[in-house]
């Protein structure tokens, strides 16, 4: 089975990829490298650098390679620089899954699994959040990943495209011999920012927001192991790949930290003092998000082996020892 991963040279995506190959799966990297990196894919992909936007070089991709099912991770996914720069992200995320899905249907590849996002949710106010909750989202980001299911939905209905949306909340962590993990320039994630504290490499962690309506007054949100996102877009890919219709899922761990409690988590692992002061809220925040990912459990069958804070940053702060610059340096 062949399974095109685009952005598979990003966070989620290498991970991905990393644990497709090692379930046997021959694997197609398409990669712009605009905030992916080359030495995060697996030796053992095929890779090739372009664009999902990019007409003529998607069917290049399609041409050459006989894809069975795709993993669609390529998207811009910050939600500050969302709010600053919207047409961005609607030209980015949603014009590259029009492509895409264009590209697919002219080669008559049926079956896609992609990255949406707890963010199509807004700012729910009932916890934890099933996948049928309102969808009001409060950042441009979580519209274009709304606006990418739509459109996944009608092209199910037109041209038979099956899809599994992935709706993913907080992911951390890093493969656990720390071999690959998360590097972003600029870093905008907690985990990572508050363990660049850890290292030295930053003063202080600012804390966005003491006055949410949450227990100790900052955000609250639902951290999954990116291992256990990864094997769920296996599972995902092997329902569609036997027949499976098409359907969209939440990936949480179902229990919310505070950013506060995520600082203390941090200094626990590391045995570092971090230091911490209170910002201004960030725009675009909501206050709490909370997975009910039941579904996720009960259809695909996915059981996080992870599911705890302190292995979820260990694995992050073993990548972040290892590779203090990340991928470049
Ligand atoms: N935060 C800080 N200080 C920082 C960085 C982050 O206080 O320096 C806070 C944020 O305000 C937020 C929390 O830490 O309350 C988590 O922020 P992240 O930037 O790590 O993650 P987000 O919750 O903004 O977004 C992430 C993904 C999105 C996804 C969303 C779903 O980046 O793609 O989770 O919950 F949609």
């Amino acid at each position: 089975m062949t399974i095109l991963v685009t952005g598979g040279a990003g966070y989620i995506g290498s991970h991905t990829v990393d644990c497709l190959i090692r379930r046997g799966f021959d694997v197609v990297v398409v990669d712009n490298l605009v905030t992916g990196h080359r030495q995060a894919v697996n030796p053992k992909a095929r890779f090739y650098k372009g664009d999902v936007r990019d007409a003529n070089f998607l069917s290049h991709v399609f041409d050459r390679e006989h894809i069975d099912g795709v993993i669609h991770f390529a998207s811009v996914s910050i939600v500050p620089e969302s709010m600053r720069d919207p047409l961005h992200y609607f030209d980015d995320n949603v014009e590259g899954t029009i492509t895409l899905l264009e590209a697919m249907r002219d080669h008559n590849v049926k079956r896609i699994v992609f990255s949406s996002s707890a963010s199509v949710y807004g700012d729910p106010k009932r916890m934890p959040i099933k996948e049928s909750d309102p969808k009001v989202p409060t950042n441009p980001y979580g519209e274009t990943k709304l606006m990418m299911e739509r459109m996944m939905n009608w092209a199910d209905v037109a041209y038979g495209i099956h899809f599994i949306a992935l709706r993913y909340f907080n992911v951390g962590g890093a493969k656990l011999d720390g071999s690959i993990g998360e590097d972003h320039n600029p870093e905008t994630h907690l985990i990572p920012i508050i363990l660049q504290v850890a290292l030295g490499q930053r003063n202080q962690l600012q804390i966005f927001g003491d006055d949410y309506p949450t227990k100790d007054g900052t955000n609250v949100r639902d951290y999954v192991h990116v291992l256990d996102l990864a094997n769920a877009h296996i599972l995902a890919m092997k329902w569609l790949l036997r027949g499976g219709h098409s359907d969209i899922f939440n990936l949480g761990s179902s229990t919310g930290f505070s950013n506060l409690q995520m600082l203390q988590a941090a200094r626990d692992v590391t045995g570092q003092p971090i230091s911490a002061s209170m910002a201004p809220r960030r725009p675009g925040d909501p206050s709490t998000l909370i997975a009910d990912s039941s579904k996720a459990r009960k259809i695909l069958g996915w059981k996080p082996k992870y599911d705890d804070i302190h292995k979820i940053i260990s694995s992050a702060w073993k990548w972040t020892r290892k590779h203090p610059n990340g991928y470049e340096k």
